[in-house]
């Protein structure tokens, strides 16, 4: 199963790949963290990216692409992949079909978390994440047993530097101009399947399930 989740920032793309990826037996590939984990690790690659992420812009493509040919080249993903936060332009999406496409494979399905930009800020203003599993929380929606705190490991949880509303503007600004294509595009595929990403996780769980399961279907 290759899949990719599309979306604004916030539609909970994160918290549906963690979920899904698990029940489809595939691994989650998001570069958002991947960006991150190199941030905090203060790699060369990390450094790259950091500006581009604290003002909320995309991190320029040959970076970004590079990043994504290395990870799917490794074993975990030969059979198949999530990926959450990529492509994230049309030339992405290219770069994306190419480096598939020289593999022997393709995309089985994109999945399009719809949700609109005020409901965006109210989730990313309250969320809070895990520094060591990822887990993601929100204060209010999805709070942890603990205030602070993941249930997994107890390790206190962070709030993300570009989760300021100013920031989280300019990210719904990027997501138009940039992303919101991307739509059009799988849908001229014949990849896209599209639901609403309102409702408890678990309903959304639960829709995302049955969009996938009917693509596969008509494939
Ligand atoms: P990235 O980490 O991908 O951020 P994003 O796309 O902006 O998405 P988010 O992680 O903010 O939101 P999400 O949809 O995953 O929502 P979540 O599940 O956390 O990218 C960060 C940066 O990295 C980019 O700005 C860019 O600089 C760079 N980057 C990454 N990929 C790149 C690429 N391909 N090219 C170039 N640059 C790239 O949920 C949000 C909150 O809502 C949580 O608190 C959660 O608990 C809550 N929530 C989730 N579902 C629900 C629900 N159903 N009801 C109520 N609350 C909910």
């Amino acid at each position: 199963m290759r899949a990719v989740l599309v979306g604004p920032p916030g539609a909970g793309k994160g918290t549906q790949a963690q979920i899904l990826a698990e029940e489809l037996s595939v691994p989650k590939v998001s570069t958002g963290d991947i960006f991150r984990a190199n941030v905090s690790g203060g790699t060369e690659l990390g450094k790259k990216a950091k500006e581009f992420m604290d003002r909320g812009d995309l991190v320029p493509d040959e970076v970004t692409n590079a990043m994504v040919k290395d990870r799917l080249a490794q074993d975990d993903a030969t059979e198949g992949f999530l990926l959450d936060g990529f492509p994230r332009n049309v030339p992405q999406a290219q770069t994306l079909k190419g480096m598939l496409s020289d593999l022997g494979s393709g995309l089985d399905v994109v999945l399009e978390l719809r949700v609109d930009e005020e409901e965006v800020v109210k989730r990313l203003s309250g969320r809070r994440s895990c520094p060591e599993c990822g887990r993601v929380y929100h204060v209010e929606y999805d709070a942890p047993r603990s205030e602070g705190k993941c249930d997994n490991e107890g390790a206190e949880l962070y709030q993300r530097e570009d989760d300021r509303e100013e920031t989280i503007r300019h990210r719904l600004k990027v997501y138009r101009e940039q992303t919101a294509p991307l739509v059009e595009f799988y849908a001229a595929e014949g990849l896209l399947a599209t639901i609403a990403a309102t409702g408890s996780v678990a309903e959304v769980t639960a829709r995302a399930k049955a969009a996938i399961a009917e693509k596969r279907s008509a494939a």
